[in-house]
């Protein structure tokens, strides 16, 4: 019994008194604002290190792959299809991939201002008749 009262004196004395809220309170009050503005940078390391540690563990949010690619052309419609009769392919040369034509689907080169907006580089398909 006269071990355990000594382990118990020595840890007694080895660990810390928990910390008391007059004590916290009497911390937080000694030091000025000049003292915590100069923590500042302290304190945004310590909460940069606590979110990566944490940041694993977050749930992740379902990041959008696509937008939308038309933007006004029959809208109302659930499905936009364009049918052309092969016959008439000589018609048109060229059909609109960009879904900005104002006569879709055939190109009217509103596809130079989208790029020239954006710096994408599309353009249009374009039929043409094999040259024998
Ligand atoms: Fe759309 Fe030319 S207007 S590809």
């Amino acid at each position: 019994a006269d071990y355990l009262n000594s382990i118990s004196a020595i840890l007694s004395l080895s660990l810390p008194a928990p910390p008391q809220p007059k004590k916290i309170h009497s911390f937080l009050s000694v030091l000025s604002v000049s003292e915590w503005l100069r923590l500042l940078p302290f304190l945004g390391v310590l909460a940069l290190l606590g979110y990566l540690a944490i940041r694993p563990f977050l749930p992740k949010k379902k990041q959008q792959k696509d937008s939308l690619i038309n933007l006004k052309i029959q809208k109302e419609n659930p499905k936009v299809v364009n049918e052309i009769n092969i016959e008439d392919l000589h018609l048109t040369k060229a059909y609109c991939r960009c879904w900005r034509s104002k006569t879709f689907p055939v190109c009217d080169g509103s596809h130079n201002k989208h790029n020239e907006l954006t710096g994408d580089n599309i353009g249009p398909l374009i039929i043409k008749k094999k040259e024998v």
